[in-house]
């Protein structure tokens, strides 16, 4: 009789060690693992059964609901007729037909799209086009970024390098040169408890002219700002801000860089939050709410005098020599076009619209439980900072997303010591009472 084999093609592993895994404090997460196996519209299924309540939408992506019909079947029949096409020099159908449909959806002339395959690298590419554009046009000096204090713009070197999140910096070195960020444009003491978009802070965008004064417009390329800074907490721009940053970078020749890898696709009530707050930057980014988080994708959104700006010189020649294997995927193109289907068809940047002003109400009622420094509603997300214990922060934080797995049934995000909601679009107003009421006893309960 033949031995069975051991090799390891045939050992069934079992271990969550190997496993490094991202963003996360992986010997906790080993020692008390929060998985998730299964998802349906509003909901997460654990592996042993239980129903979890999504109010973070994955992260920040499954805007359409999770595992939606028309968006598997998609999925599938892609997966079934076109695993993969060329990226560079050829195509496929799809790759066209979804980029035109994004390009509908923004606005003002806002008609070219790059895709890749995460916010991360929408970012650098987006980056990468402003240096080259100004470099196409002979202002080859024009070479400086700005970002800002606690922006996030993803984990490439050049979203860390805009990026303002000591953590995710400081252990990388010196990342890129040349780069200077704006003040962040929080300020609990001016803010606190505000819904929406704050007064006080507008002015805060006149850094950018301090920062022309010092460095010379000559030298600076391109602003990145999120329209509302996501991954830290939640911090809605205050009232007037961007539209001075773009009269700002109008005055001095900067590109403007709307990330939009969070607020884009109806988290603000809108297809981009470039729409609500009436401002057309020069490039947008986006990922995650494009496929609903279902297939990798992200890409930009480029102004035509950027794009018209590189067709130029003799049309046998590349004329950005910038991409990926993956860019414009079939699987993600599918995905794409599915998941923007569905957005029209059930009017959900609309729907998130209506809800913002329920959603809000709901989050303010958690003001005056302990801990609760401050609460920021704007469109279908929030921040809720609650106080640090005085020698660990992030241990609250920490261990509301464990209440919240294990004793509540619901799905949070927290950074540091703030919790941030962002149910998919699709959540019913009584799931925003569940959810809140479901917080509520989260923050009782790790007072
Ligand atoms: C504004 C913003 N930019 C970029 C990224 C990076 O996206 P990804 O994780 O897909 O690389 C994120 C992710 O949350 C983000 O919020």
């Amino acid at each position: 009789m033949e031995r069975a084999s051991t090799s390891p093609l045939s050992v069934v592993p079992n271990d969550l060690e190997p496993y490094w895994m991202p963003f996360t404090a992986n010997r906790a997460f080993k020692a008390r693992p929060r998985l998730v196996a299964r998802a349906k519209d509003m909901h997460y299924f654990t592996p042993d059964g239980r129903k979890l309540l999504d109010g973070a939408a994955g992260l920040w992506c499954t805007n359409a609901g999770h595992n939606r019909h028309t968006i598997v079947k998609a999925i599938q029949a892609q997966a079934a007729e076109l695993d993969y096409a060329p990226a560079f020099q050829f195509s496929h159908p799809k790759a066209f037909e979804l980029a035109s449909r994004v390009a509908a959806l923004a606005p003002g002339d806002l008609d070219h799209v790059f895709f890749c395959n995460s916010g991360s690298e929408a970012v650098d590419t987006a980056l990468k086009i402003a240096l080259a554009f100004h470099n196409v046009r002979g202002n080859a000096s024009r070479v400086r970024l700005i970002g800002r204090e606690r922006g996030y713009h993803g984990v490439g070197f050049g979203g860390v390098a805009v990026g303002g999140i000591v953590s995710n910096r400081k252990q990388f070195g010196a990342l890129l040169a040349g780069v200077d960020h704006l003040s962040s444009t929080y300020n609990r003491a001016e803010q606190a408890f505000t819904i929406g978009e704050p007064e006080w802070g507008g002015h805060l965008a006149d850094e950018l002219d301090r920062l022309v004064a010092l460095h010379d417009a000559s030298t600076i390329a391109a602003v990145i700002v999120e329209p509302v800074a996501a991954s830290t907490g939640v911090l809605p721009p205050p009232k007037g801000y961007l539209q001075k940053l773009r009269a700002i970078c109008d005055r001095h020749g900067i590109l403007l860089i709307f990330d939009e890898v969070i607020t884009g696709f109806g988290r603000m009530g809108y297809a981009f939050a470039a729409e609500r707050y009436g401002v057309v930057p020069d490039m947008i980014t986006f990922a995650k709410g494009i496929t609903s988080g279902s297939v990798p994708m992200g890409g930009v959104l480029v102004r035509k005098h950027i794009y018209d700006a590189f067709m130029k010189g003799p049309e046998h020649v590349i004329e950005l020599f910038h991409g990926y294997t993956y860019s414009a995927h079939p699987l993600a193109c599918a995905a794409g076009l599915a998941t923007l289907d569905l957005y029209r068809d059930e009017n959900l940047f609309e729907r998130a619209r209506k809800l913002e002003a329920p959603w809000a109400q709901a989050a303010m009622s958690l003001k005056g439980l302990p801990n609760v420094l401050d609460i920021r509603p704007v469109g279908l997300t929030v921040g809720i900072d609650l106080a640090s214990k005085p020698d660990a922060v992030g241990k609250r934080g920490y261990a509301a997303l464990e209440a919240s797995y294990y004793d509540h049934d619901l799905m949070l995000r927290a950074v540091g010591d703030t919790l941030a909601l962002s149910p998919p679009l699709i959540v019913s107003e009584s799931q925003i009472g569940e959810i809140f009421d479901k917080v509520g006893k989260i923050i009782k309960q790790v007072a």
